[in-house]
């Protein structure tokens, strides 16, 4: 008796991302560093994988993000685009440029994400709104599709006061607005919306119809989500956000965690709301 074949996922593009929400299909986004797990993470079906630079915190034990240099996310890029390459992986690559490699000048930026490209990313993320705008037109018109960051900026840590809420009350929620929607003018093909109050979240998804919304902490109203890989597998140095779920709990192991966690974005199971009372 013959057996069907499986047939062979397409890799996922832009425009495939980008006509997610009119389907009606989450977006599961996850971090990974390394090749072992981002092809796991990609045989589960998460869609997007991010070497987030929080490498810095659950990879090199520093306790924020901005000491972490191009040449690491370089190299943990490398390690993940080689990973999924010989895994025949589908996911779509996304590198994070690092605390003080893009905010120099436009040109700074170009060679910064020229280096994560070259290591074999497919798009770039920076953080915060306002100057970051020209920014991003700056790496767009060059063929360079970029992720926005809004909210939490953990690379701005110190200017923030804290890992604090972003976006509450009128005249916040209204300037994080505005800069959303500028950087989806300015060409930004993915927004990750970090520690919003859901409410706020949910509505900027629903305005920016160019450019889904990749919620953390944000609640469920957002056209996808994302976690930090250790977080979700319950394998993380000190406090873990209230919002991260471990899927690690339930499951028989790594393999299984990710599929849980895929299958939880794409029914809505998670996130929950309550879990984001901000
Ligand atoms: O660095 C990172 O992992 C991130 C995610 C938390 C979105 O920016």
């Amino acid at each position: 008796m013959s057996s069907t074949p499986t047939p062979a996922r397409k890799p996922v593009t832009l425009p495939r991302l980008l006509e997610m929400p009119a389907r009606g299909e989450k977006i599961a986004m996850l971090t990974a560093y390394d090749a072992s797990f981002a092809a796991l993470a990609d045989a589960a079906g998460v869609e997007v994988i991010l070497v987030g630079d929080s490498l810095g915190m659950v990879c090199q034990g520093l306790s924020t993000t901005t000491p972490v240099s191009l040449e690491a996310m370089r190299y943990h890029t490398e390690c993940v685009a080689r990973g999924l390459s010989r895994a025949q992986g589908t996911a779509w690559l996304v590198g994070d440029l690092p605390f003080g490699s893009y905010q120099a000048s436009r040109e700074q930026a170009l060679h910064s994400a020229t280096v994560l490209m070259q290591a074999g990313a497919q798009m770039v993320k920076l953080e915060g709104g306002g100057w970051t705008t020209e920014t991003v037109r700056f790496l767009v018109e060059r063929g360079i599709p970029v992720c926005a960051h809004l909210g939490l900026t953990p690379q701005t840590v110190h200017a923030l006061g804290g890992y604090r809420v972003q976006g509450r009350g009128e005249a916040a929620a209204a300037q994080l607005a505005a800069e959303a929607r500028a950087l989806q003018d300015a060409g930004a093909s993915l927004m990750v919306l970090e520690m919003v109050p859901a409410a706020l979240a949910a509505t900027l998804t629903a305005q920016l119809t160019r450019c889904p919304t990749i919620g953390i902490g944000s609640g469920r109203g957002t056209a996808g989500q994302v976690l930090v890989m250790h977080d979700m597998l319950g394998a993380h140095l000190g406090r873990v956000p209230k919002f991260v779920r471990n899927f690690m709990a339930d499951a028989g192991g790594v393999r299984e965690a990710f599929q849980a966690y895929v299958n939880a974005v794409k029914s809505g199971a998670f996130p929950v709301d309550e879990a984001h009372a901000w």
